[in-house]
C-alpha cells in the first residue's frame, strides 16, 4: 500500500490536508492510517518532548538530528512497516525530508551526514509520494502567530524558515517522480485535498 508523507515549513497548512485526506480515502473504503514525525510512537512522543520544549536543556545540532533520527527508526520498525504490510495506506505528517531540510538547511549540518542517518533510519523505506505543501514563510508565520505557545523551531528567526523552504523546494526539484508540490497560499484545506486526491489518481495509486 502507498506510504504518503507530508511536508513543508511551519504553518504550512499540511495537518489539515492529511486530515481531509485520511476522510477522503476512508470513504473510499481503504484502510487509512495518519502519522507523524516526531511523535508517532510511544518512545516517539518521549523523545518528541526533549525535541520540542522550551525549557529545560536544549539539544545541540548534532543531538538534535539524532533524535530526530532515533524517533524516525523506532516509527519505521515499530509502525509504519507493519501497518503497509496489513494494507494500510499510511500518511506521515513529516519524514526524512524534514531532517534534511531542518537539520540539514536549517541548522547548517553537512548534509552527506543527514542523508546517510535517513537512510540508516529508514532502512530502505521510501515515500511513494512527497507532497510538499509550500507557502510564503510570512504567510506560514502568520498562520503560527494565530495558534497556542511557539516550540523550539518555531521560535526560530525568519531567515531560518527561509532556509528550510528553499531546501524543501531544492529536494522536491531534484527528486521530480516523487514530490507534488502544491501552494497553500488562498488555497483553502478542501481545494487543496481535491487536487491532492487527482494526483494520487493520476499516478494511479486510486481509480
Ligand atoms: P510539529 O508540532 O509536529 O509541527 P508541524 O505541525 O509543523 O509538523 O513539530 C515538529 C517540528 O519538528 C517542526 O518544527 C519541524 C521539526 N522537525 C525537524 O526539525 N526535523 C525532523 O526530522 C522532523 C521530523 C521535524
Amino acid at each position: 500500500m502507498p506510504f504518503i508523507t507530508f511536508e513543508g515549513i511551519d504553518g504550512s497548512g499540511k495537518s489539515s490536508l492529511i486530515g481531509l485526506l485520511a476522510e477522503a480515502l476512508r470513504a473510499k473504503g481503504l484502510k487509512v492510517e495518519t502519522t507523524q514525525e516526531p511523535g508517532g510512537t510511544v518512545l516517539g512522543k518521549e523523545l518528541r518532548e526533549m525535541l520540542l520544549r522550551t525549557t529545560g536543556a536544549a539539544p545541540c545540532p548534532e543531538t538534535e538530528l539524532l533524535i530526530y533520527e532515533a524517533d524516525r527508526a523506532q516509527h519505521v520498525q515499530t509502525k509504519i512497516l507493519p501497518l503497509l504490510k496489513q494494507d494500510y495506506w499510511v500518511l506521515s505528517d513529516r519524514f526524512y525530508d524534514s531532517s534534511t531540510a531542518f537539520q540539514g538547511a536549517g541548522r547548517k549540518i553537512k548534509k552527506s551526514v543527514v542523508e546517510w542517518l535517513n537512510k540508516f533510519a529508514a532502512q530502505g523505506l521510501k515515500p511513494d509520494v512527497t507532497v510538499l505543501v509550500d507557502c510564503d514563510v510570512e504567510v506560514g508565520q502568520a498562520r503560527m502567530a494565530g495558534r497556542g505557545e511557539a516550540d523550539r523551531f518555531e521560535q526560530e528567526k525568519a531567515d531560518f524558515h527561509q532556509r528550510v523552504r528553499k531546501e524543501y523546494l531544492a529536494i522536491a526539484k531534484k527528486e521530480k517522480k516523487r514530490f507534488f508540490v502544491i501552494s497553500s497560499e488562498n488555497a483553502t484545506p478542501q481545494a487543496l485535498a481535491e487536487k491532492t486526491l487527482k494526483e494520487f489518481k493520476k499516478r494511479k495509486l486510486l481509480k
